[in-house]
């Protein structure tokens, strides 16, 4: 029988949390034993994996994590830069989903399809960064497509669910929506600076100096990370929009030589972990609602950029709580599992 390993989930009652517990019962990761871990918020709660009811731990009530293998974090990224540190400390391997680690230069930042071998950098700190779910998705699109011919430039424009701000999200878009269809007075905004029901907001996380949001700027600097590659210029604008569950992003690119739109759809449809849906003439093109709950990245509107010689836009979607953040943090686990542990 293959090793089996004990699994902590830190932050395992949000909306990645949650997500990361179904997938390693999905995925039927090798789990021991796992410990759940949240705020005092969730004093007394149960949470089920495989059938059985696991009680959640205060987090800051605990002295010592001894005993655990590896540890998937999605609580944030105060936690994460107290916390991942104590729980590399007493032995695990941090799998940390949250923006804190992402940059170190001595943490991995990890997609599985397109820098598996970079795993081996758990070494250095005993953390792994799972990075930002809109450069996950769009990472995977792109890597086939840069081996092929090295891409030189990426503009990209975001339409990103609520799921990817929490919970508390979540449940926000649903209270203003319920409102409005009822004729009632809209709660006020709590989680978004303004109202999102029947609304787009070109505001994710915070503004920097440089007039960008740190989102954007996370798409930037991740992606010239994950795909080793600093000469990628990126621009991106990040909206948040209606959406539940998926988000979808409109990606041009500009290559050194020319991918032809049927190349494009060759060399995409045989990379793992990516599905084409793309026949314009039968109205069929990749869906926000249509992928959710699916781990693969949807590409779809694969067309030529005729305003330069050698562009391409793409539609790219994805489930953003599964490959953009839960999924890909349980196959880092796994590559964790087979390869090192
Ligand atoms: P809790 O539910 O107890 O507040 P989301 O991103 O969906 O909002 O989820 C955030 C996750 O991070 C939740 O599981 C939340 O737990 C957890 N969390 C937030 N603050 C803390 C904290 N101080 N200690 C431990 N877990 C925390």
């Amino acid at each position: 029988m293959s090793r089996l390993f004990n699994v902590a989930v830190v932050g395992a009652t949000g909306a990645v949390g949650r997500m990361m517990i179904r997938v390693l019962e999905e995925r039927d990761f090798p789990v021991k034993n796992l410990r759940l871990f949240a705020s005092e918020r969730s004093r007394g709660k149960k949470l089920t994996f495989k059938g059985e009811e696991i009680p959640v731990e205060v987090l800051e009530e605990q002295k010592s994590f001894s005993g655990l293998e590896i540890a998937l974090f999605s609580a944030g990224a105060a936690r994460s830069l107290d916390y991942a540190p104590r729980f590399a400390a007493d032995g695990a391997v941090v799998v940390d989903n949250s923006s804190a680690w992402r940059m170190d230069p001595e943490v991995p930042l990890v997609v599985p399809e397109v820098n598996p071998h970079a795993v081996a950098g758990y070494k250095n700190k005993g953390i792994i960064a799972n990075p930002n779910c809109s450069t996950i998705q769009m990472v995977v699109a792109l890597k086939p497509l840069h081996d092929y011919s090295r891409i030189k430039r990426v503009v990209v424009s975001t339409y990103q669910a609520v799921s990817g701000a929490g919970q508390k999200a979540i449940d926000e878009l649903i209270a203003q929506t319920k409102a409005w269809c009822q004729e009632e007075e809209i709660p006020e905004a709590r989680v978004f600076p303004y109202q999102i029901a029947f609304n787009c907001l070109p505001h994710i996380d915070v503004f920097l100096d440089n007039g960008y949001t740190k989102e954007e700027m996370k798409m930037v600097n991740e992606t010239k990370k994950i795909m080793e590659d600093e000469a990628i210029a990126v621009t991106a604008t990040t909206v948040r929009v209606p959406v539940f569950y998926g988000h979808a992003e409109a990606v041009n690119i500009e290559t050194e030589e020319k991918i032809t739109v049927e190349k494009a759809r060759e060399l995409l449809s045989n990379f793992p972990g990516i599905v084409v849906i793309d026949d314009p003439g039968a109205k069929k093109y990749p869906l926000q609602i249509d992928v959710a709950g699916r781990d693969e990245v949807f590409v779809g509107r694969i067309r030529e950029d005729e305003s330069i010689a050698n562009g391409l836009n793409l539609w790219v979607v994805a489930d953003n709580l599964r490959k953009g953040a839960a999924t890909n943090a349980v196959q880092i686990a796994e590559i964790l599992a087979k390869e090192y542990l």
